[in-house]
């Protein structure tokens, strides 16, 4: 009786990612983790996410989706240069984007079977990518998700130690049309429907090998440099 949990369930590419799931119908149970949900879910507050947890122990928990992301809000916008630089800013993308995914998996990678298919993928995003870092901008949002992949990186060494059939991976939706993109995503873009994007990361995380644990894909499933 398999169960997949998806954070960040109240998002653009989260909510597409619980309709999906729950029409394939390849999964007992798909459990929404959000700030609005029962008990509120905030991926900023570790004893939330240990509770989140906790509330699964026993459980055959087969896939962890981590969905939550932060790139602006009425406070702060992407940085375009070196002086919009601001300490609460990139406190707050770090807080979100790397240190929660990082404690979701020190609470969820531990619910890893012992045996069979089990995957946790965080959304990262291909602008977290150093190497592919020709633009520059968007200084915190860049700098939170590089950390969000080694942050993943590292958790996935570990956990292959005891778990070698595990599969950590951090994953680019590519440009989606949400509340996160709605405000840069620029005409000419390749701006995809939600429910598109999530087909498309739900077909990678079914291709996805123990082999290829640790790694950075896109949508396509195709690697993208750290
Ligand atoms: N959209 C794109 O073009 C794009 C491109 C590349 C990468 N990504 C990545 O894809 C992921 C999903 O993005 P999206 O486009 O679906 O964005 P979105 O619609 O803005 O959703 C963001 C999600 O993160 C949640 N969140 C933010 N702060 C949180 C907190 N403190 N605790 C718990 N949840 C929190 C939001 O919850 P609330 O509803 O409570 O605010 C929401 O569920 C993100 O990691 C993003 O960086 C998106």
């Amino acid at each position: 009786m398999a169960i997949a949990v998806v954070a960040g369930a109240s998002g653009g590419v989260g909510a597409a990612l619980v309709r999906a799931l729950r029409e394939q119908g390849g999964f007992e149970e798909v459990v929404t983790l959000s700030r609005t949900g029962e008990p509120a879910f905030d991926i900023t507050d570790e004893a939330s996410i240990a509770a989140a947890a906790q509330a699964l122990a026993g459980r055959d928990v087969r896939l962890v989706i981590d969905a939550t992301g932060f790139l602006h809000d009425e406070r702060f916008q992407p940085e375009k240069n070196l002086r919009q630089l601001d300490p609460e800013h990139m406190l707050h993308s770090f807080k979100v984007n790397a240190m929660g995914p990082a404690l979701m998996m020190k609470h969820f990678l531990p619910l890893c079977p012992r045996e069979g298919r089990f995957v946790f993928a965080t959304l990262s995003a291909r602008v977290g990518s150093i190497g592919d870092n020709k633009l520059g901008g968007w200084h915190s949002y860049r700098a939170s998700k590089a950390a969000l992949n080694q942050f993943m990186r590292t958790s996935a060494v570990e956990l292959s130690r005891t778990r070698p059939h595990a599969i950590c991976v951090s994953l680019h939706p590519g440009t989606v049309d949400t509340r996160m993109s709605q405000v840069f995503a620029k005409q000419g873009l390749d701006v995809r429907p939600p429910a598109v994007a999530a087909a498309d990361l739900l077909r990678v995380i079914e291709t996805l090998t123990p082999q290829q644990t640790g790694g950075f894909f896109d949508y396509k499933g195709e690697v993208v440099p750290f």
